[in-house]
Parts: structure tokens; sequence; C-alpha cells
């Protein structure tokens, strides 16, 4: 039965993307099998990943406006053991059925759950039926941020909704796994001091070891691969190694 961990941060261009290509990466080097859902219609896993979805490329976006079932959404990646659902960028954020519940189901009935040791959801930055759905689907949410004094208003905006989701009773299962910070730089007082106010928050041990500002991480986008492969020698490469190693030990 996989686990489902969610990346999420209500605020944008927190690092969502790149953790999720980037973590889903290593636990598939590390002999897993490992999906990648991705649920922002900007598409930047597909992008990520080197993958070109064609206009009639059944995507998780077709799924949820009932075009057509999951499983049929998966495309392999050239990575042993990673697969992609991809997005769709026409697809229109507020046109998601009624049900919060569509995704979980699916990843269920369709058994997607039986084939896949971890499953990664890449969210948008925006509430709505996207990243509801995202939250009903997963065990964990794992929260990248800029340790920027902005990036707290998004960690709360979150944890609000997740109490939101907690309270109407769609997700008994929905945990914080971690924070992981991003784009970090601890020479910097600001970034020392936002990791320590998160610590305090949520305890120290929600806090991962960071991924250090480095461009390849940018640059593996570009060249549509995984830093690992990208770049493997990078200090990002090294650092993604570390996370994943933290995450496998906090999530019990
Ligand atoms: N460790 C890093 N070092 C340098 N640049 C990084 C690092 N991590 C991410 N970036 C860059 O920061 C930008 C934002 O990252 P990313 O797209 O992963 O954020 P996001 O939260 O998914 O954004 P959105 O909310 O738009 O979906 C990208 O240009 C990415 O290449
Ligand atoms: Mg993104």
């Amino acid at each position: 039965m996989a686990r489902t961990l969610v990346i999420s941060n209500r605020k944008g261009g927190s690092g969502k993307s790149s953790t999720s290509v980037n973590m889903a990466a290593e636990l598939a080097a590390l002999g897993q099998q490992v999906l990648l859902v991705d649920l922002d219609t900007q598409g930047h896993c597909a992008v990520g990943l080197g993958f070109k979805p064609q206009r009639d490329t059944p995507t998780v976006h077709g799924f949820l406006a009932g075009r057509h079932g999951l499983r049929c959404a998966v495309v392999e990646s050239i990575w042993p053991g990673l697969h992609l659902i991809p997005a769709d960028p026409l697809f229109e954020h507020g046109g998601v059925g009624a049900s919060e519940l569509l995704l979980r189901d699916a990843l269920v009935t369709e058994s997607l759950v039986d084939d896949y040791d971890t499953i990664i959801l890449d969210t948008p930055p925006s509430l709505d039926g996207l990243l509801i759905n995202a939250l009903c689907a997963a065990d964990r949410v794992l929260v990248p941020f800029v340790p920027h004094y902005l990036s707290g208003e998004g960690v709360r905006q979150l944890a609000r909704l997740l109490f939101r989701v907690a309270s109407r009773g769609l997700n008994e299962r929905l945990k914080v796994l971690g924070f992981l910070p991003v784009m970090v730089d601890l020479r910097i007082g600001q970034h020392r001091e936002v990791n320590s106010s998160l610590s305090h928050q949520f305890g120290a041990a929600r806090l991962l070891p960071g991924i250090r500002t480095d461009i390849k991480v940018a640059e593996a986008f570009a060249v549509g691969k995984p830093v690992r492969a990208h770049a493997p020698q990078s200090r990002a490469a090294a650092d993604y190694v570390q996370a994943v190693l933290a995450l496998e030990k906090l999530w019990v």
C-alpha cells in the first residue's frame, strides 16, 4: 500500500515543484516505485522530467473533470521506477467536480496505491478544489519554504487549511511530516531566524535539513532532468539525498 505525500505551501515560488521532482527522483533511485502527480496546471513536474504532454495526453485534470480515468494518465519517465501523471495547462482552476475525494477514491479504486511505494502530489499555491483533493488523498504533508519573513504567512494559511480538512472529517490520516527550507543560506541571519521560529512552533524534529541555494536546481529543470542526474556532484544533489533520508526517518 503506497504512502502518499502532498507537497504544499500557499505561497508561490516556495520550492514545491523542485521538491516534488527531486524527492521523487531520489526515492526512485533508492529502489522505490514512485508516482508523481502534478496537480498544478503550470505543469512544472512534466518540465522537470523532460516530458512533453500533447494536446490529447490524459492528465490528472482530465480525470478530475470526468473526461477519463486516472490510471490511463500514468506515463513512465526515463528514470527507472519513476512514473508521472502530468497536468493539463489548459484546465480552468474552478473546474473540479464537487467532490473533494475524487483523487483519493481513484487512487484506491484504480489500484494505484497497490502499484507504488510512494505517491507524491505537487500542488498549486491557490486554494481550490485541486489543493483540497490533494490534501484529502494524502497521509502526510511536506511544506517547502524559503526562509524569508513572508513565508511564515504561507505556512500559517496552510495550517488553517489543514485544520479545516481535519475538522470537516475529510481526511483524518493527514499529518504534517515536516518543513523543508529551500534556497537556504545559513550565513544569512534572517534564514537562521525563520528556521528557528519554525522549530519553536512545530518542534525541531519537524525541520528537515535544507536545500541550499544552487543554480543547478533551476538548470536541471531547464534541461528536463532531476538534479541528481543533471549535476550529481552539486550541493543541491547532496542536500536532496540528506532531505530524503530525513524524510524516511520522520515517516513512521
Ligand atoms: N535550491 C534552490 N536553489 C536555487 N533555485 C531554486 C532552488 N529551489 C528552487 N529554485 C528555483 O526557485 C523557483 C521556484 O521554485 P519552484 O518552481 O519549485 O516553486 P513552486 O513552489 O513550485 O512555485 P509555484 O508556487 O509557482 O508552483 C524556480 O525557478 C526554481 O528553479
Ligand atoms: Mg510549482
